[in-house]
């Protein structure tokens, strides 16, 4: 049988076929009260085409797949996950931190566990727009819509922390070991987590998402009805980034119609191949510790010192062949995190002060400041093959690959509509990062570079903000017919509109954050220019913590 990246390359061979023949499935659809066929959507003679854009089981490369144990929170859990009416992490446990009164719901932990948070809507006051609101401003019209977002709650990574200290707990029984007071549950404590796949509660926050812009950006299908063809959403071919597409087109379209009203694009991830939803991949400087990760490094060296007070205690409850250090601290952190996330609540949240939640939110602000934020020099990068794409989608180019983008792809209108009005791509959250940075969305971190014996506070820049579980990045389109201008953009993420006339040359100063669409595009190309992408990638320098690179290789 051919490999399944030769059935991906055959396809592309075939990608100016016109796919969509006539079939008349669904007429019945069009006599909804009410309604014309112009604004029925999908459109009559339009059919989903599994030829060209195949399945999971085609397209292969799904990464590992271990699956975990059955959660059984009605059995075992010690609260219960109520529906307060609104809170996003419905249907999570989650106990007050370690040493607080109980009373009510003061400290909200899930908001300080960095990329393994769930997302929440994030304030515009927060980078600096207090008026500002995510709803279309007065006197304009959405026109166009563009998603990026990040699969939700998933399973550790492969052989990530969580499952080394299992393996150590484990190690530990063999010898003997004793255990009282807050850690007595640790006693009969299994490891019950899986690895890479989403959890229940991910697919949940991927269908919402779906649904939510479903009611929010719906009539845009209208659209593809006037031009008779189905939406083309992408994503990336590892088992939950699949499964994140699929939830998201199931919230969006419903069950079972996401099968027939959208064509999911699965593109491959892997070391050999370009693809700006995993441009790592092919990013060599990504994973030098004098490059692209100097924030595994400087995170690692804040935690060493950041939970003395919690390690004695927890120490003082334990005796025989176990006890804690710094990285056990984080990686209870994160089972915390993780177990919340899959199984619906964890004993390892109770362990923890409010103090620690707040350290274990900045140990993941340097982590990403430095990795895929401006503080890497090869964030912009990574990020600049969606900036290409972008630009490509919104000036109807075909894109050149001066990125980690795949070219022979991105120059088909099959595999790359330039004519949407709704685009949706599903991706990691380092890529949403990256992709921010190279937007130089600068607002999003305004103040001195993130200080690694931790200075809290000092900018705008909160990992759990940016980059959460389903976090997502939104451009909006809209005419706006009382401006000189009436083309205008705007970029919101997870709700807050960012403000873009400090960062973006010639966008005036604007309450709602909206920006001269001209000017946009002509500042952007500028950045696709700026951004040498070989050099950041594959180049001989060296840099350090400390300092703000805008996301850009120092030179040498
Ligand atoms: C647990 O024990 C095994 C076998 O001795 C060893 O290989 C492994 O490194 C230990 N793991 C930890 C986390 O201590
Ligand atoms: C995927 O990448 C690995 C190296 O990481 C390589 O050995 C393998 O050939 C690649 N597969 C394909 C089909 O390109
Ligand atoms: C680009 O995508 C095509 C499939 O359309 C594939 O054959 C090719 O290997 C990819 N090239 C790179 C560099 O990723
Ligand atoms: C925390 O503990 C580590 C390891 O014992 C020690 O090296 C460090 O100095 C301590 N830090 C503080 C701030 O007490
Ligand atoms: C654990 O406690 C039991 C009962 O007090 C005692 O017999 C045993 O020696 C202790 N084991 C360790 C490893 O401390
Ligand atoms: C921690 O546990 C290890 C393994 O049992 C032991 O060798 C070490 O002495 C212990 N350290 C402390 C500070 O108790
Ligand atoms: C896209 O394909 C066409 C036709 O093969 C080619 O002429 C053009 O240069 C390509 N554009 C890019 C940006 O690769
Ligand atoms: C893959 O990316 C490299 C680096 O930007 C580029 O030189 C190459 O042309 C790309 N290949 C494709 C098929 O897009
Ligand atoms: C549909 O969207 C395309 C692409 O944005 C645009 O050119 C066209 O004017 C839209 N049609 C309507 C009726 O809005
Ligand atoms: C619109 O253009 C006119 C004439 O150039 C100028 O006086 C006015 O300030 C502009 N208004 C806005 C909102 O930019
Ligand atoms: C990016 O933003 C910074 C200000 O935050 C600005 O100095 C720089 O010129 C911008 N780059 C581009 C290409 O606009
Ligand atoms: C990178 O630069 C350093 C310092 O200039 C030099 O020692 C090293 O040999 C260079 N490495 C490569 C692969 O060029």
């Amino acid at each position: 049988m051919l490999s399944s990246l030769f059935n991906v390359a055959a396809l592309a061979l075939v990608a100016d076929v016109a796919f969509g023949a006539a079939v008349s499935s669904n007429v019945a659809n069009s006599k909804t009260a009410g309604s014309t066929a112009s604004d029925i959507f999908p459109p009559a003679s339009t059919k989903v085409n599994t030829a060209l854009f195949p399945d999971e089981s085609v397209v292969g490369f799904p990464g590992p797949t271990p699956t975990g144990k059955e959660a059984a929170a009605a059995q075992t859990a010690p609260i219960y996950p109520y529906n307060s009416g609104a809170a996003q992490s419905f249907p999570l446990a989650v106990p007050q931190p370690h040493g607080s009164s109980g009373y009510g719901d003061k400290f909200d932990i899930t908001k300080y566990w960095g990329n393994l948070s769930p997302w929440y809507s994030v304030s515009s006051a927060d980078y600096g727009l207090p008026e500002a609101n995510p709803l279309i401003p007065e006197g304009c019209t959405i026109n166009q819509m563009l998603l990026l977002y990040r699969h939700g709650a998933r399973y550790p990574t492969s052989g990530a922390g969580p499952s080394t200290f299992a393996q150590k707990v484990h190690n530990a029984t063999a010898s003997g070991f004793n255990v009282t007071g807050d850690l007595t549950f640790l006693a009969d404590w299994t490891y019950k987590l899986g690895a890479e796949l989403l959890t229940p509660f991910g697919r949940s926050q991927n269908f919402q998402l779906g649904v939510e812009y479903r009611q929010l950006y719906g009539e845009l299908l209208n659209n593809f009805t006037e031009q008779d063809a189905l939406p083309v959403f992408r994503t990336q071919s590892q088992d939950r980034m699949v499964k994140t597409a699929e939830n998201f087109a199931a919230g969006f379209f419903g069950v079972p119609e996401y099968l027939n009203q959208v064509n999911i694009e699965i593109l491959v991830e892997n070391s050999t191949v370009n693809n700006s939803g995993a441009p790592y991949e092919v990013c060599p400087n990504s994973n030098i510790a004098t490059r692209g990760s100097i924030g595994s490094t400087v995170a690692n060296k804040f935690a060493n010192n950041a939970f003395n007070a919690t390690l004695a205690r927890l120490n003082s409850q334990v005796s025989g062949a176990l006890n804690f250090t710094a990285t056990d601290a984080i990686e209870m952190l994160q089972l915390c995190s993780y177990e919340t996330n899959a199984l619906g609540y964890s004993k390892f949240c109770g362990l923890f002060s409010e103090e620690d939640f707040i350290n274990y939110e900045y140990y993941y602000d340097l982590s990403f400041y430095y990795n895929n934020g401006p503080g890497s020099p090869v964030s912009a990068a990574q990020g600049k093959g969606f900036l290409q794409e972008w630009l490509a989608r919104f000036t109807h180019t075909y894109p050149d690959a001066t990125s980690a983008l795949n070219k022979t792809f991105d120059n088909s209108s099959t595999y790359f509509p330039l004519n949407q009005s709704i685009y949706a791509d599903a991706t990691h959250e380092v890529v949403v990062l990256d992709t921010l940075t190279a937007f130089n969305l600068t607002a999003l971190f305004n103040g001195p570079p993130l200080s690694a014996t931790g200075n809290q506070g000092s900018n705008t820049f909160v990992a759990s903000k940016l980059v959460p579980f389903a976090t997502h990045f939104t451009t909006q389109i809209m005419t706006c017919p009382s401006r000189n201008q009436t083309k205008q953009i705007r970029f919101l993420v997870n709700d807050a509109v960012v403000p873009v006339s400090d960062s973006h040359a010639g966008c005036p100063v604007d309450k709602d954050g909206l920006c001269p669409f001209d000017t946009m595009v002509n500042v952007l190309q500028k950045r696709v220019a700026e951004i040498n992408y070989n050099y950041d990638c594959f180049g001989n320098y060296t840099a350090s913590a400390g300092v703000n690179y805008n996301g850009r290789a120092p030179k040498s």
